[in-house]
């Protein structure tokens, strides 16, 4: 099954695919935890990167389809995949199609998680990650089982540099211009469907777990 998981960001993209990568088998492809992942190695890509998502900014397509292309011919890719966070501009989406097509490939479903902007602050400043799987935790909303320790792999927590009030502003406007006009796109391919992302994060994860079957 290939599937994209699409949303603002802090709509629940990261915490809900933990749950599809059980069910399904099949791995998750963040954009964001590669180049995070980029960033902590001190590669040349990755130090490039961090200047526009420091500042809430998207990072240049070229080097968000390099990473993609890279990803997706790894062998856990053969029985599908979850993208998060990928693609967020026009020209991702037409390379990730052309990529697929090339690769005979198609995609099933996109889900969108549906979260106001108003709720979006709140999710972000509490939010915390764990720094060796990049799992996400809220402080409030979805606390890990015991305090700053990961319950997927025992990592540590922490807050993620770009989980601020004043980079989420930038983020959502980055969202709203350049990544929302996709919802079209994919409504035209007949694969985009839509969840209510404000509910618990168990509920959620029955939505989507239902759309899916
Ligand atoms: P990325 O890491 O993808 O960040 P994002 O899109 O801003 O999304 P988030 O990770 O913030 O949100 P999420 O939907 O995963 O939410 P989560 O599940 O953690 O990208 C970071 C940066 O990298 C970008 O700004 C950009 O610079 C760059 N980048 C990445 N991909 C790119 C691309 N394709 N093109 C260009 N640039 C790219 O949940 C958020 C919080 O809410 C957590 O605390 C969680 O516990 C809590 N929560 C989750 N669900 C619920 C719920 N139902 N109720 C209450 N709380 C909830
Ligand atoms: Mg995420
Ligand atoms: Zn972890």
């Amino acid at each position: 099954m290939n599937l994209m998981l699409f949303g603002a960001p802090g709509a629940g993209k990261g915490t809900q695919a933990k749950f599809l990568i059980e069910k399904y088998n099949i791995p998750q492809i963040s954009t964001g935890d590669i180049l995070r992942a980029a960033i902590a190695d001190k590669t040349d890509m990755g130090m490039e990167a961090k200047k526009f998502m420091d500042e809430g900014k998207l990072v240049p397509d070229s080097t968000i389809i390099g990473i993609i292309k890279d990803r997706l011919a790894e062998s856990d890719c053969k029985e599908g995949f979850i993208l998060d966070g990928f693609p967020r501009t026009l020209p991702q989406a037409e390379s990730l199609n052309e990529l697929m097509s090339n690769m005979e490939i198609s995609l099933d479903k996109v889900i969108s998680l549906n979260v106001p902007d108003e709720f979006i602050v709140g999710r972000i400043t509490g939010r915390r990650i764990c720094s060796k799987c990049g799992a996400s935790f809220h402080v409030e909303f979805n606390p890990s089982k015991e305090e700053n320790v990961c319950d997927y792999c025992s990592g540590e927590l922490i807050t993620r540099k770009d989980d601020n009030a004043e980079t989420v502003k930038s983020r959502l406007e980055a969202y709203h211009s350049q990544t929302a006009p996709l919802i079209d796109f994919y409504t035209k391919m007949n694969v985009f469907t839509e969840l209510d992302g404000t509910k618990d994060v168990s509920e959620v994860t029955k939505d989507m777990i239902n759309s899916l079957s």
